[in-house]
């Protein structure tokens, strides 16, 4: 079995989160183009509606109508999306209301203090559940802070961003290493007072106000699995279309051409965001390499399947400080280390680095679990196509999670 073809991934799931919860504060109105399908981002337009939104779906486009920041209090299911509540977290805290966000089995366990501590500090009324969802959160006035993050997450940092945008004076955010900015770009094209300071990020009060138009580029996440399997299998020469290309996410891209891989990457196009074309050939000779602390936020998403394509480099390939890894909808360093260890990868952790020896052929036994996480079951999909057969795989379908049409997609690239 080999890939070959061209897919055009769906719209990035970053981008449309934002699109849709933003105009909660924005006024105007927007026709958003290739708005993601995924089911995380029908999480985030159901929060916009019950929060008093106008979201209308004309088949691949949304229009969406600011509502100024007048919401309504109630609650709010964020699914399985972390994304949806870390964001509303940051700007629910300085508006009036009382507002819930809650969440499905996965979505309870991922931490919340981190983004509940600082907005505390600035004043917000936040509770969790000993640091998890629900979230109860209570308007308030904020004040600006510095905040110094421990982490380098776009989540958070874009959670205290939106929080500046209602607090009194000055907010900054500095991350340890640089994360994806989209929230930064869309702030500044709606027209807030944002600038790059001190290192990270600054923001003033402002009033932002929609695009009359927004075309969401291709999620470069989504690409990831379809070129990675190119790339280890045999044959295959596959190209994805319209894909951003956003330098904060596009780590994987960067780390496998160190490793050797036949990728091309054909930029077409910068707004909103720079997107184009990214082709990848099957490439025998992959090589080891060391991905740094600083790489990881660039491609904190393609952990799981950059460690399917160290099992086919030689030597022995390193990913250093993953710990984000354990709190993303499963555990992703266990469920990288059981999963692709029972189909026979040499793999081990040691501390917070992840180690991966290849060359290595992979051998199907028995069935497999994404562990209801969707990029582990993208993972193990195109493990199956690396072995040529179809992986049993329980809850395959959660890929539905950021990927909907990911398995038609696939079959049409098999040949
Ligand atoms: C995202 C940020 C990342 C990423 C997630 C989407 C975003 O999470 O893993 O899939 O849209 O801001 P962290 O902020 O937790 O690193």
């Amino acid at each position: 079995m080999s890939l070959r073809g061209s897919v055009t991934p769906p719209g990035d799931k970053s981008i449309s989160h934002r699109a849709g919860l933003f105009s909660l504060l924005a006024t105007g109105s927007c026709r958003v183009s290739n708005f993601s399908p995924c089911a995380d981002c029908a999480s985030t337009l159901e929060a916009v509606s019950r929060l008093g939104g106008k979201v209308e779906r004309r088949g691949e486009e949304v229009v969406l109508r600011g509502a100024g920041g007048k919401l309504v209090s109630t609650e709010v299911d964020c699914g399985n999306s972390g994304t949806t509540m870390r964001l509303l977290m940051g700007f629910l805290a300085g508006r009036p209301g009382r507002f819930t966000l809650d969440g499905d089995a996965s979505l309870r366990r991922r931490p919340m203090g981190r983004v509940a501590d600082p907005l505390t500090r600035m004043g917000a009324k936040v509770s969790t559940t000993d640091g998890r969802p629900p979230v109860t959160i209570e308007g308030a006035e904020l004040v600006g802070q510095r905040h110094e993050l421990a982490v380098a997450s776009a989540q958070l940092k874009s959670a205290l961003l939106l929080a500046g945008l209602r607090a009194k004076g000055e907010t900054v955010v500095v991350e340890p290493h640089l994360s994806r900015d989209h929230t930064e770009r869309l702030l500044k094209a709606m027209g807030a007072d944002i600038a790059p300071a001190e290192g990270g990020w600054r923001v003033r009060p402002s009033e932002i106000r929609l695009p009359e138009t927004l075309r969401v580029p291709g999620d470069v996440s989504a690409a990831a699995f379809m070129l990675t399997g190119a790339l280890i299998t045999p044959g295959s020469q596959v190209t994805t279309l319209g894909v951003g290309l956003n330098p904060g996410r596009v780590g994987l891209i960067t780390v496998l051409q160190r490793m050797g891989a036949k990728l091309q990457v054909i930029e077409e196009g910068r707004d909103p965001e720079p997107w184009g074309r990214v082709s990848a050939a099957y490439t025998p000779e992959l090589i080891a390499t060391e991905v740094l602390p600083e790489e990881i936020p660039l491609l904190v998403d393609e952990v799981p399947i950059l460690a399917l394509a160290a099992t086919q480099a030689r030597g022995v390939t390193v990913m250093r400080s993953i710990n984000e890894l354990r709190i993303k909808e499963s555990d992703r360093i266990a469920a990288i280390i059981t999963q692709l260890g029972a189909l026979g990868a040499r793999l081990w952790e040691e501390g917070d680095d992840l180690f991966i020896e290849g060359p290595t052929p992979l051998k199907p036994q028995g069935s497999y679990d994404s562990y209801g996480d969707h990029r582990i079951a993208m993972t193990l999909a195109m493990a199956g196509v690396l072995c040529g057969q179809t992986l049993e795989v329980a809850d395959a379908a959660c890929a539905g999670v950021s990927y909907p049409d990911f398995y038609r997609d696939l079959e049409a690239l098999k040949q």
